[in-house]
């Protein structure tokens, strides 16, 4: 039987191409809330010869996550969901502020909560969250997000140190800019920016390392924003 590998925010950008690098050696659940791109994904997945659930969820919501996940055993957990509003924090609305902070950082505990027991019972077990360069440098309009991403550090190494005696991984891709649609932007800007599957190689190189070894912080860059990719 393949390991289980669940993936946060699979339904587009780097969420997917993680989801597709994952499948072809695990068994993947994806979530994100709107099924529809779900099963699109799952669809991709089968056509590629992997096997894919969907598991549609707000991450947002605590009860939805225990209730989704309480049943599931997974070896691998890809926290990637995101959400980004870059402003001025007197632009920054509570319900902008709010939802940051709950996909950002609260789901980290709640998703977490709901498949580490099974990890350390099993004696083993990898934790990757998406964090990003945001998460140890600061930019006017990161006053909400930039902050989320810090905590996503601090959560992951005392995460690790509480877990690696039970042969549990915790590590941390932290990526700079990829060309997504994050953040609401329309059209990925491309040149100068990460590939969302750059980011999933690094994953996958995270996860593929032998039982003994743990990389804890990756950071994921272009080599230069100037030279156009080849
Ligand atoms: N793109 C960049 O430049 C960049 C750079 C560094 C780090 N990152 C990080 O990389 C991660 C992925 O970013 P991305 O660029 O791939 O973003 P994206 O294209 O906007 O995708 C975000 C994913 O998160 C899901 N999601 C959002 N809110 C959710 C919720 N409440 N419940 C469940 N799923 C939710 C979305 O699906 P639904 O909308 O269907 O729920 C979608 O699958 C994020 O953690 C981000 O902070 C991105």
């Amino acid at each position: 039987m393949r390991p289980v590998a669940l993936v946060t925010g699979a339904s587009r950008g780097i969420g997917h191409a993680i989801a597709l690098r994952l499948a072809e050696t695990h068994h993947v659940l994806l979530v994100a809330r709107e099924r529809g791109a779900l099963d699109e994904v799952a669809l991709e997945i089968s056509a590629r010869g992997g096997v894919a659930e969907v598991l549609p969820l707000d991450l947002t919501v605590p009860a939805q996550i225990a209730e989704r996940l309480r049943d599931q055993q997974v070896d691998v957990v890809v926290h990637n969901a995101g959400v980004g509003v870059m402003k001025p924090l007197l632009e920054l609305t509570p319900d902008e502020w709010h939802r940051m902070m709950d996909v950002n950082v609260n789901a980290l505990f709640h998703v977490t909560r709901a498949v580490l027991p099974g990890m350390v019972s099993r004696g083993h077990g990898h934790v990757v969250i998406i964090g990003s360069i945001a998460g140890r440098s600061a930019f006017v309009g990161g006053a909400g997000y930039a902050t989320t991403k810090h905590a996503v550090m601090g959560f992951a190494e005392n995460l690790m140190l509480e877990v690696r005696d039970d042969g549990v991984k915790v590590s941390v891709v932290s990526p700079g800019s990829v060309a997504t649609t994050f953040g609401g932007r329309t059209e990925p800007k491309g040149d100068g920016q990460l590939l969302a599957d750059d980011v999933a190689a690094a994953v996958m190189a995270v996860i593929d390392t032998p039982p003994e070894v743990l990389l804890h912080r990756v950071e994921v860059r272009i080599l230069s924003p100037k030279r156009p990719r080849a």
